[in-house]
């Protein structure tokens, strides 16, 4: 697919099958993600590719517990209107672990670069994908060294980003309409 097809069919999936992306699909998007670009290439980033269904469901429910104790609803609420799943039923996430950059921050950069890149491709490779920041709330209770360490963290290592991957359960999704008027051309 040309790239720019990828670009403008990509869209959130939000409700995924359980079909699983082939090994060589999985392998061509994480090594899209390796090969993104990064400030002074440091790449301070690993790519996690995780099919392990005991290790999602585990993610899941941790992490849809933090997000319920959290004191801001409004994503909990989201959630819930769309099924009350974090990950949506993916059978696959790519977990994107980040080192601190210099300065503190350049790392985010990076990572939502990687996240577009692993979008982009799996679009290119017709695996449905979802940017899943919220995927964080796994992390930020009493099991986030728990997952670090089952997943592989590096030391000092925490988590960027997930990307959840696989199928659309049905034609919900569509890209969203570009706003054309955020656009301009000095000449
Ligand atoms: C950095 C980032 C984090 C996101 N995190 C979530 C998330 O945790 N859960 C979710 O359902 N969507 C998440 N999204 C998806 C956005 O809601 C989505 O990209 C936006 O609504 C535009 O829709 P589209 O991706 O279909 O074009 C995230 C997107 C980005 C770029």
């Amino acid at each position: 697919m040309e790239a720019i097809q990828a670009i403008l069919t990509r869209y959130s999936c939000r409700k995924f099958t359980d079909q699983l992306p082939s090994e060589l699909d999985l392998q061509t998007i994480a090594l899209a993600a390796a090969a993104s670009p990064s400030g002074m290439n440091r790449q301070l980033w690993r790519v996690i590719v995780v099919t392990n269904p005991q290790l999602i469901a585990d993610m899941e429910a941790e992490g849809m517990k933090n997000l319920a104790a959290f004191p801001d609803r409004s994503a909990y609420d989201r959630i819930m209107l769309r099924g009350g799943k974090l990950y949506y039923n993916a059978p696959c996430m790519i977990v994107v672990p980040i080192e601190e950059g210099n300065p503190p921050g350049a790392e985010y950069f990076d990572c939502g670069i990687v996240s577009e890149n692993i979008a982009i491709a799996a679009a290119g490779q017709g695996v449905n994908s979802l940017i899943c920041g919220l995927a964080a709330f796994s992390f930020n209770g009493e099991k986030g060294a728990e997952f670090k360490r089952r997943l592989g963290f590096p030391e000092g290592y925490e988590i960027g980003i997930a990307v959840l991957l696989g199928y659309a359960a049905e034609s919900g999704g569509k890209p969203h309409e570009p706003d054309l008027t955020k656009i301009s051309y000095i000449k």
